[in-house]
């Protein structure tokens, strides 16, 4: 098999193509051969050396495929062989032929292609759980998501349209015409306005009922004050600690220090009537059954056309290196991927 390797901490040209022998699935496990892998923001934060839960360097990363079942292990339904799916790996998805337990793999349906199902458990699984398992949006209410042209922005954005929510967005400027097409209701430029203040004039002073923020650091205590009374602050993320393409320790720190340590105290939450949550798909491993019901949910929302992952740009492994760049850079809308 071939694989994209973090080789060691680093910019994006530390990522190099390997080979080794072709996996043989475990009892229990699946093997598929990978047609689109996944690249995540959590990947890159891994090759710089900012991902707690990497369990070291070199790794081969990547989080979910796209492909064919060509092996099943024992225990495993032979039903699955030759079957098109979609999986959820545990870092190793850089690569063309991965091996996963039989309750991560998910069939895909008739006309999703492998891009499209490597472009949704990251995705999806994480827009799901901050809007409607945790963020519980209703009809009627406003939902401000930073990084709306991202993977997450734009699954977010199409679940709250659907449950009938008005959309704000921050976004890079070139991406607000993209973002309007796809009813994101009000766009804010964030490298030229401030948010807090937006969102204060856009809803006349209320404030927003849900926040989406991986940003992180002082992003969440503006966030905080620009909830309206039962408004929900989640928090999942803090890109703004990745600010070169090399690990700065001072921009880490700078960010854990700029965090709300303060702002959230239990008295000021009953007071104010807020919530407040934390989100990380990656710390669910042990609730993959309950995960496996918002992939129902969500394959139903594909099937009616509200779920569509925009993929943006596929690169070839060998330019695994361009693919962190681009999305480092902030050129993405929605999805990139790796291909074989
Ligand atoms: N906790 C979880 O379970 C979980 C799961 C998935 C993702 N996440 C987090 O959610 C965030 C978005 O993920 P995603 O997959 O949607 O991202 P993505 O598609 O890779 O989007 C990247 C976009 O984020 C924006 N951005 C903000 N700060 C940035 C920075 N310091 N460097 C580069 N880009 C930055 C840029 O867009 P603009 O310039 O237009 O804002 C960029 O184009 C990331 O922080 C990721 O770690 C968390």
């Amino acid at each position: 098999m071939r694989q994209v390797w973090i080789t060691k901490a680093g910019p994006p040209e530390v990522l190099q193509v390997k080979e080794a022998p072709d996996p043989v699935p475990k009892a229990g496990e699946l093997r598929v051969r990978v047609e689109a892998a996944g690249v995540n923001f959590a990947d890159i934060m891994g090759r710089m050396g900012l991902y707690p839960d990497l369990p070291g360097i070199p790794i081969v990363v990547g989080y979910e495929v796209g492909g064919r079942v060509d092996a099943v292990g024992d225990g495993v339904d032979r039903g699955w062989m030759g079957r098109d799916v979609f999986a959820m790996t545990r870092f190793g998805g850089y690569s063309d032929v991965v091996t996963v337990p039989e309750n991560q793999v998910f069939a895909r349906p008739n006309g999703m292609s492998a891009e499209t199902g490597a472009a949704i458990p990251v995705n999806y699984f994480t827009a799901y759980m901050l809007v409607v398992v945790m963020g519980g949006l209703r009809r009627g209410e406003t939902m401000l998501v930073h990084s709306a042209g991202g993977g997450v922005g734009i699954a977010a954005t199409q679940l709250a349209k659907n449950l009938g929510a008005t959309v704000i967005g921050t976004a890079s400027k070139g991406k607000h015409e993209f973002l309007r097409g796809i009813g994101v209701d009000h766009l804010i430029d964030y490298t030229k306005e401030d948010f807090e203040q937006r969102a204060r004039e856009i809803t006349a002073g209320r404030g927003v009922e849900l926040i989406l923020d991986a940003v992180g650091g002082d992003s969440f205590k503006k966030g905080y004050r620009s909830l309206s009374a039962t408004g929900r602050l989640g928090m999942f993320g803090m890109s703004s600690a990745a600010t070169g393409k090399q690990r700065s320790v001072t921009s880490l720190l700078r960010t854990i220090a700029s965090m709300p340590w303060l702002q959230f105290t239990p008295i000021s939450l009953i007071d104010k009537n807020r919530g407040v949550f934390g989100v990380n798909l990656g710390h669910l491993w042990g609730e993959v059954t309950r995960i496996r019901g918002w992939a129902g949910d969500l394959l139903d929302l594909w099937a009616k056309g509200v779920v569509r992952p925009h993929i943006d740009k596929t690169f070839p492994f060998a330019e695994a290196a361009a693919a962190h760049h681009y999305i480092q850079d902030r050129r993405n809308l929605g999805k990139v991927l790796l291909t074989p």
